[in-house]
């Protein structure tokens, strides 16, 4: 049974794994066996931190690699950067984000721009620029692996988030058609879509527990909790081990519940 969600000896690549959702992924990998997961942020200094502690905590070694995403100049400059250390890449995982909202007079082309462009351009002008590297060692038992990260904020209509909700369910349109696209390249592409997690995008929300907007918050969930870092990692480590090497084109709901209740 472990074997099919071992991890063992892959490369990995985890887009914003310096905190949150993409440091749980990541950690997961590693304590699924992974030899080396690459995270990327822009603050450098936590990015050492959470590389280090990561690379501590298992067998494998977390290895940051730091720029700014929201622009092609720093895609294709990941995407060099990791030409020069791999020859191969099994898993990439395009989960740096950017959450943005306001009323609708108040917003910007600008603030529109740098959500489409983090959190949709990028992660599919990335997956084009490391095709070759995924598509190395990619057989039709064992395939490469694209994981997208959506949000229940695809699901759901909201007059505040226009463009955090309409770049992830643009993302969520992205998936199949980019599975169809590098299905004979033996590349799988499937979506996560988190519903609330503790991270650093929601810390305003959850940092005092005693808040009653937390609370209410808290009853709304049909699973009354937050996801945490085994929810994602479970997940993540599933679609990229044997156990997931099925799934394609697929948006998995990892909400609690939460788009249920409407
Ligand atoms: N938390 C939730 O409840 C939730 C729910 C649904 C979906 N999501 C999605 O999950 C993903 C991860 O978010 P999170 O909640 O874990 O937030 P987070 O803790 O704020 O993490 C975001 C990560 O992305 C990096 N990042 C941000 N802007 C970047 C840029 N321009 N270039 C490169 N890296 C950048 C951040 O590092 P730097 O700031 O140092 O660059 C950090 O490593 C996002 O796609 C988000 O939309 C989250």
């Amino acid at each position: 049974m472990d074997s099919l969600f071992s991890m063992a000896g892959k490369v990995c690549v985890v887009t914003g794994g310096s905190t949150g959702l993409g440091s749980y992924m990541a950690q997961g990998f590693l304590q699924a066996g992974a030899a080396r997961v690459y995270i990327t942020a822009r603050s450098t200094e936590t990015l050492a931190a959470t590389a280090a502690e990561l690379s501590a905590d298992a067998g494998g070694e977390c290895i940051g690699i730091a720029g700014d995403l929201a622009t092609l100049e720093g895609v294709q400059a990941l995407a060099a950067t990791l030409a020069e250390k791999e020859t191969h890449i099994d898993v990439l995982v395009n989960n740096a984000g950017l959450g943005t909202g306001g009323p609708f007079a108040d917003l910007s082309a600008y603030d529109w721009d740098r959500t489409m462009d983090l959190n949709l351009r990028s992660p599919l002008f990335l997956t084009q620029a490391l095709l070759e590297l995924l598509k190395r060692r990619a057989t039709v038992a064992d395939p490469s692996r694209v994981i997208f990260i959506s949000s229940v904020a695809a699901s759901e209509i909201y007059a505040h988030v226009m463009a955090y909700s309409t770049s992830k369910k643009a993302v969520e349109h992205l998936t199949p058609q980019l599975a169809l696209a590098l299905a004979d390249d033996q590349v799988t592409v499937n979506a996560i879509a988190p519903g609330r997690f503790y991270s650093e995008m929601t810390r305003g929300a959850w940092q005092d527990p005693e808040k009653e907007s937390f609370k209410a918050e808290l009853q709304r969930i049909p699973a009354h909790r937050y996801g945490g870092r085994e929810d994602i990692a479970g997940v993540a480590v599933m679609l990229c081990s044997r156990a997931g090497a099925y799934f394609t084109g697929e948006v998995l709901n990892l909400d609690g519940g939460h788009r249920l209740r409407r």
